[in-house]
């Protein structure tokens, strides 16, 4: 059922991100809540607002930055940008296209997500720090996170690239797939929970391609 919920809002996704017809939207919103329910397991349950057909992926605008800022403040704190990941984005321009949120009209973004280019080891193999990623307090357990994560991995993999990473809590984020990074295969510019340096293989066997210090990819010297 798993499966069939995250293919459903994959597909919920790519409809509303090529603006198809809002009946279909309704529909599968409509298919996903019965299978749900029928199934007695959903990421719906504990929904209090369930997404509705107003819950679309769009991609990022600058106009969106104060409200995706505030969103990180209720999610992070505002220390947040004294933790490592914020030295690997210093300077540095969001890997394009990645960049997205979910908007409603009553809240406004409730849900953000964005990708940041790395280059790891003297070679400067390529990969993807993924994060941040917030949604509203008022919004969460409902499947914001998760459908934010599973489109933009896929456009990710479109895109051609081989390896996300992200600093995170493992039980979350092992959903997608992640896994820890092997202690002592990565280093990042700042202290890191070995438990928490995660890695996503978008390319079977990518990973094994990266060792040594993680830095922006735009600090690259070659
Ligand atoms: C973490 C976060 C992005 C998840 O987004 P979301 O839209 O609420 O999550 P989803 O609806 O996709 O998934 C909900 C499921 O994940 C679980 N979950 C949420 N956060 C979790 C965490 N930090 N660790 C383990 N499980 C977690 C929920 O219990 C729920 O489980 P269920 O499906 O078994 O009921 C969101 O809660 C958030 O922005 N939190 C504030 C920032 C934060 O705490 N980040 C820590 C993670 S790095």
């Amino acid at each position: 059922m798993r499966r069939a919920h995250a293919l459903a809002l994959r597909q919920l996704a790519t409809t509303n991100g090529c603006a198809g017809p809002p009946v279909f939207t309704v529909i599968t919103l409509a298919l996903i809540l019965a299978f749900s329910s029928l199934q007695g397991e959903s990421h719906f349950r504990h929904a209090r607002h369930p997404m509705t057909s107003q819950s679309q992926i769009s991609a990022a605008t600058p106009a969106d930055q104060p409200a995706i800022e505030h969103l990180l403040d209720l999610g992070f704190g505002l220390t947040r940008r004294t933790k490592t990941s914020y030295r690997l984005r210093e300077g540095a321009v969001a890997a394009p296209g990645l960049s997205q949120v979910i908007r409603e009209s009553a809240l406004g973004v409730v849900g953000a997500i964005s990708y940041w280019p790395l280059a790891i080891g003297a070679k400067g193999t390529p990969a993807l720090l993924l994060g941040p990623l917030a949604v509203h307090p008022e919004r969460q357990n409902i499947g914001i996170g998760r459908a934010l994560m599973e489109y933009t991995l896929q456009a990710a993999k479109k895109a051609g690239h081989r390896l996300v990473i992200l600093v995170g809590d493992l039980p979350y984020y092992a959903r997608m797939g992640f896994q820890q990074v092997p202690e002592g295969q990565l280093l990042l510019p700042g202290p890191t929970d070995p438990k928490r340096l995660l890695y996503l293989e978008l390319v079977p066997g990518s990973l094994a391609e990266a060792h040594g210090l993680v830095i922006a990819a735009h600090r690259y010297a070659g």
